[in-house]
């Protein structure tokens, strides 16, 4: 059996009371599988809440941060450098298209947080949009998101989505490519089941943890 990443995007979503009630019903529901490889990327406020549940009821989910600065520790006010994240969580997604967007992130900058969270020990999660999308050095693994698809019910098909995971493990050297934009529990074998998507990267729908421990099942 293939090794999956099932990773949830919680976006800017949750204050830590809800996080708490997602936590227990989903400790009740969930039931982990040997090769599935579960993430949560929660707020930066949300880390060590939900570092504490998981750790207190040995819950067998990482956590990962949502973006990380470009820049080592030090005078930039209002950044979370990689050292900070990596008291809490052991993974970090760059490259968003949201944050590339709403952000201005270019792939100089992409870079150069990819650099730091490497520097700190932090497993990257890189996002890109398509197979064209630049991928810096040392990324462990790409997330194929196609903009039409985030957030919008309309996810790719799995035929293409494999076919890009493919041409990215190809062109860059990748080992784990995963697929994200629209997953839920009815869609996301449809993708996991195919040779070149190694798991999924869930906004929406990771929100709700019965829907979430539906796509972990049925993954
Ligand atoms: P979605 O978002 O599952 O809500 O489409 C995916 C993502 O943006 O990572």
């Amino acid at each position: 059996m293939k090794q999956l990443f099932i990773v949830a995007n919680w976006k800017s979503n949750k204050t830590s009371l809800e996080a708490k009630e997602w936590f227990d019903t989903i400790s009740h529901l969930q039931n982990p599988i040997s090769n599935k490889q579960i993430i949560i990327c929660s707020s930066f406020t949300l880390l060590q809440t939900v570092q504490s549940i998981t750790k207190q009821r040995q819950l067998p989910f990482e956590l990962g941060a949502q973006d990380t600065s470009p820049f080592d520790k030090g005078a930039y006010t209002g950044e979370i450098n990689g050292i900070q994240i990596k008291e809490f969580a052991s993974h970090v997604i760059i490259g968003h298209s949201e944050r590339r967007k709403n952000f201005h992130e270019t792939d100089d900058v992409l870079q150069k947080k990819v650099e730091q969270a490497k520097k700190c020990g932090l497993t990257v999660i890189f996002c890109v949009q398509d197979e064209t999308t630049a991928i810096p050095d040392n990324v462990d693994i790409v997330a194929y998101e196609p903009i039409f698809a985030i957030g919008s019910g309309k996810p790719d098909t799995p035929e293409n989505a494999n076919e890009v995971a493919q041409k990215i493990k190809e062109n860059k050297s990748i080992q784990y490519v995963l697929y994200g934009g629209s997953v839920g529990s009815e869609n996301v074998h449809s993708f996991t089941m195919l040779e070149h998507i190694d798991g999924v990267l869930v906004g929406g729908a990771s929100l709700d943890p019965e829907e979430f421990a539906k796509i972990i099942d049925n993954a």
